[in-house]
């Protein structure tokens, strides 16, 4: 089912306060702004803080607002000091989770089989993955963007059924956009998108292609959500740095609700 998203990836930063505080804030915009179904609100809180985030979100929003992992591990339990399972995330009532962050593959070294294992277990767990994609700037600068984008969803996500692939959400993340405060222009966004739903519909079919929802993600913020929500691909944003504070944050679910309507 393809919706129009905005998340946000709150990455290693906050404290149990302020992570308290920034659900609290969120879930009250919420509640008071009537968000059209097809608009659904995600955070992805530090792993210490998941649980407490998911008790902040009213019954009124649950269907509205989510909360995922930033990262799982492939087993449900056992000897692995230091990670997390998909079950526990789905235990504390989280919903979602993001795999492949350019900062896993970059710091962690998550290999393409690594995630698509990733993908797998999340599935499994009923949890819907966001899978995160993207390119460096060197590889933007040879022309190569689109190969390298297309490998990423090919080596992790491809051997995936349709069924299970039409869970799947993906958020195209520059590399060269995140956190550098360089945003990729609507068109390039656009064009990727376009590309990565084009060769969705190549490997399955135009239907799951035209319902899959695909998020951009790499300094986006109040100030550009628009030229980029209003694109025909961009179904929202994956957001780093203006989603710890909930008035950029809500300001840009404010926009896609704008962008929704117009
Ligand atoms: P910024 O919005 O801070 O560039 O981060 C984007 C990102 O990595 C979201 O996952």
């Amino acid at each position: 089912m393809r919706y129009k998203i905005v998340a946000g990836n709150w990455k290693m930063n906050l404290n149990q306060n302020q992570a308290t505080q920034l659900t609290h804030d969120i879930n009250k915009y919420l509640s008071n702004n009537n968000l059209p179904k097809q608009i659904k609100v995600v955070i992805h809180p530090p792993a210490p803080y998941l649980a407490n985030c998911v008790n902040y979100i009213s019954e009124d929003n649950n269907t509205t607002f989510g909360v995922g992992g930033q990262n799982c591990y492939t087993q449900a339990s056992g000897a692995y000091t230091g990670e997390t399972a998909p079950e526990m995330l789905k235990d504390i009532g989280c919903q979602y989770v993001l795999i492949g962050h350019s900062e896993r593959r970059k710091y962690f070294n998550e290999s393409h089989d690594f995630l698509a294992e990733k993908v797998n277990k999340a599935l499994e767990t009923r949890l819907t993955p966001i899978f995160c994609c993207g390119e460096a700037l060197e590889i933007r600068e040879a022309g190569t963007h689109e190969a390298h984008v297309e490998t990423q969803l090919r080596e992790s996500l491809f051997h995936l059924s349709k069924d299970d692939f039409s869970k799947v959400i993906i958020a195209y993340e520059p590399v060269w956009a995140i956190g550098t405060g360089v945003t990729a222009t609507p068109d390039q966004a656009q064009d990727m998108h376009a590309a990565l739903r084009k060769l969705i519909a190549n490997q399955y079919d135009s239907n799951i292609a035209e319902n899959t929802t695909i998020l951009y993600g790499g300094s986006c913020k109040p100030a550009n959500a628009e030229s980029l929500f209003s694109q025909p691909d961009v179904d929202g944003g994956l957001i780093g740095g203006a989603s710890l504070k909930a008035d950029s944050f809500t300001e840009i679910i404010s926009i896609m609700m704008k962008c929704l309507a117009s």
